[in-house]
């Protein structure tokens, strides 16, 4: 027998799911390419590159003025290519995420975002050329699909030159290829090549007295685009990717020290809810610094900090 309560109840209940479902659906399906999902909010990314990045006044300095100037412009003239330079745990990846971030709504996340890895999507030298293909393929894919498509290419060093010739009528001034136009579209390039030089013109700024703040862009900026330039296992090398000037920016990242660990364990801490200074000095004591008598310098800058607080609590 049915009876009219529970009836109503369970129309109820199937209106609930259904308004539920309508709503996930939208909620998750309609990331469109437009103003609601996408545009630079330049406060936030000046605000998180001041409270979530360390050590690295160059990078948030030429980055913020770079996007500020492409970004805003309505009518690009070329597609913004940055090239981020440093060993791993210097910030690369977090500043490409807090780009995103700041751009599209869904950050990383976006389907108007693309991460690719040398060593995860493209691990087979004999399949270059397929490799060739489905890349141009893609890029040209995406940007007919959303103009402001960002693109970020990890792990450089190993990408196969051929590669990076396959991206290159991509990121030149040429307004259209193929009808479509590539102008609005970000790529982002990181390595670790050039790390080396970075650091040892940054260990003799500290050892000679000065702060590693007193580093100019300058300083930098010409010796790592020949060291790029020079080295056989640079993903750049032979590659006119230089030569020819595509690649706007190069931006050095600086290794990390003590002061700069300490605060990458505070904002962890923080991001835990916890708060104990008592303990930071600790935490990142317990990283691995050079050279041995200074210990100027952490080994591998911030990139074991959530391991070692995790140890702790
Ligand atoms: C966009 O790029 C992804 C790889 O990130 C690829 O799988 C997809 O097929 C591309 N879309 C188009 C329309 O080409
Ligand atoms: C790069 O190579 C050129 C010529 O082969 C050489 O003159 C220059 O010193 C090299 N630069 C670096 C930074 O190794």
């Amino acid at each position: 027998m049915l009876n009219g309560g529970y009836f109503i109840a369970m129309l109820v209940a199937l209106g609930g799911i259904i308004y539920m479902g309508m709503f996930t659906y939208s909620y998750f399906s309609c990331e469109s390419c437009d103003n609601e999902w996408i545009s630079l909010d330049v406060k936030g990314l000046e605000k998180d590159f001041k409270h979530r990045l360390f050590g690295q006044h160059i990078a948030s300095e030429v980055i913020l003025k770079a996007v500020k100037g492409s970004l805003s412009t309505p009518d690009p003239k070329k597609p913004l290519t940055m090239s981020l330079h440093g060993h791993s745990g210097t910030g690369k990846n977090f500043v490409s995420q807090l780009l995103a971030q700041n751009l599209y709504k869904n950050g990383l996340t976006s389907q108007y975002v693309h991460v690719f890895m040398a060593t995860l999507h493209f691990p087979h030298v004999q399949l270059i050329d397929q490799y060739q293909n489905d890349l141009q393929k893609w890029i040209r894919g995406n940007v007919t699909l959303c103009p402001r498509s960002m693109f970020i290419f990890d792990e450089m060093d190993k990408m196969h030159p051929g590669l990076i010739n396959a991206i290159k009528p991509f990121l030149d001034y040429t307004s259209e290829v193929d009808k479509v136009d590539y102008r609005k579209a970000i790529f982002i390039f990181l390595s670790n090549t050039g790390g080396d030089k970075i650091n040892e013109h940054t260990l003799s700024v500290l050892m000679s007295g000065k702060t590693s703040e007193s580093i100019k862009l300058s300083e930098l900026e010409e010796e790592l685009s020949m060291t790029v330039f020079n080295n056989s296992n640079s993903g750049f090398w032979q590659t006119n990717l230089i030569q020819t000037n595509l690649i706007d920016y190069f931006i050095p990242f600086l290794p990390l020290e003590f002061k700069h660990v300490m605060s990458c364990v505070r904002a962890e801490l923080e991001s835990r809810g916890v708060k104990n200074e008592g303990i930071v000095a600790t935490i990142a004591s317990s990283l691995v610094y050079y050279p041995k008598e200074e210990k100027l310098l952490s080994v591998k800058g911030c990139k074991t900090v959530v391991s070692k607080v995790n140890l702790y609590f």
